[in-house]
């Protein structure tokens, strides 16, 4: 991967400006300094390493070089979508990885909300979503996403959860820029529609454990069962309690996990 093979692929797609870094500490960070320079909606920076990769709630996000897809995108929001917007692009990111993942090698991905995407039930991709403001205006989210390519982008160190990587999963060599760009082509179509119901209905057909009662640890709260009922109109998690009462589950941190003993919770 270089500049210019990027370049090139990506001459089709009406992105901002590209940039590609052989190694950067984060491209997140990196599209959080650039703002500053306003470029142009949809400008993107890839890394082939990210030497501080970051997840969510603080975590780290491993990309060694020559393995795997680390890049941030530039997006200034319209002013429609100021309720939910980070869980509404979390989604839009989540939708685009997963429908290159079913078109590009017929493989049956699911998006545990909000922001990661699972094959056979092991995380494949994060994503993360900032916002940066200036006082209390909405200056540019920056949509930055994580894909484990190849097997050697799985972390060694033991997670709380289950990881793989695409070529895990596929048996063979997977073309990085080729799925970077079936990914941003899926995210320009489906950022035009991410105010309708089709969009949060391609979203939820593919929200994993739907449908299930699962383990659900909402941030700072004991852990309780809960069934996963789909999601609102702006992209949130519905759940129904034992009692049936249903709860929706802003952006924030939670955790679902198996009941791996009910009468334990
Ligand atoms: C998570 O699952 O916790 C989110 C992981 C997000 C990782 C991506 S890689 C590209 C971008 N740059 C970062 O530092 N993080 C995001």
């Amino acid at each position: 991967m270089n500049q210019a093979e990027l370049q090139n692929a990506l001459s089709d797609l009406p992105l901002g400006d590209i940039r590609y870094y052989e190694s950067i500490t984060s491209t997140n960070d990196y599209a959080a300094d650039w703002i500053n320079q306003a470029p142009p909606d949809l400008s993107l920076v890839v890394a082939d390493e990210q030497t501080r990769g970051r997840g969510r709630s603080g975590r780290r996000w491993f990309t060694p070089p020559n393995s795997a897809l680390a890049f941030s995108l530039v997006i200034y929001p319209t002013n429609e979508y100021r309720r939910s917007k980070l869980t509404l692009y979390t989604g839009l990111g989540a939708l685009a990885v997963t429908q290159t993942l079913e078109r590009n090698f017929n493989l049956k991905p699911k998006i545990k909300w909000p922001n990661d995407v699972l094959l056979e039930g092991k995380k494949v991709c994060g994503i993360l979503v900032e916002s940066h403001w200036q006082g209390d205006q909405l200056l540019a989210l920056i949509l930055g996403i994580g894909i484990n390519i190849a097997p050697s982008s799985v972390p060694q160190e033991t997670l709380t959860y289950s990881a793989t990587s695409v070529e895990d999963i596929l048996g063979k060599s997977t073309d990085r820029i080729n799925f970077l760009k079936g990914v941003l082509e899926n995210i320009v179509d489906w950022r035009k529609r991410i105010n309708s119901l089709e969009f949060i209905t391609a979203w939820e057909q593919r929200l994993a454990f739907r449908g299930q009662s699962m383990r659900i640890t909402l941030e700072g709260q004991a852990s309780m069962q809960a069934e996963i009922m789909g999601l609102d109109s702006l992209g949130k998690l519905k759940l129904q309690l034992i009692s049936g009462e249903e709860i929706i589950v802003q952006a924030g941190e939670i955790q679902i996990q198996p009941l791996v003993d009910s009468s334990s919770i």
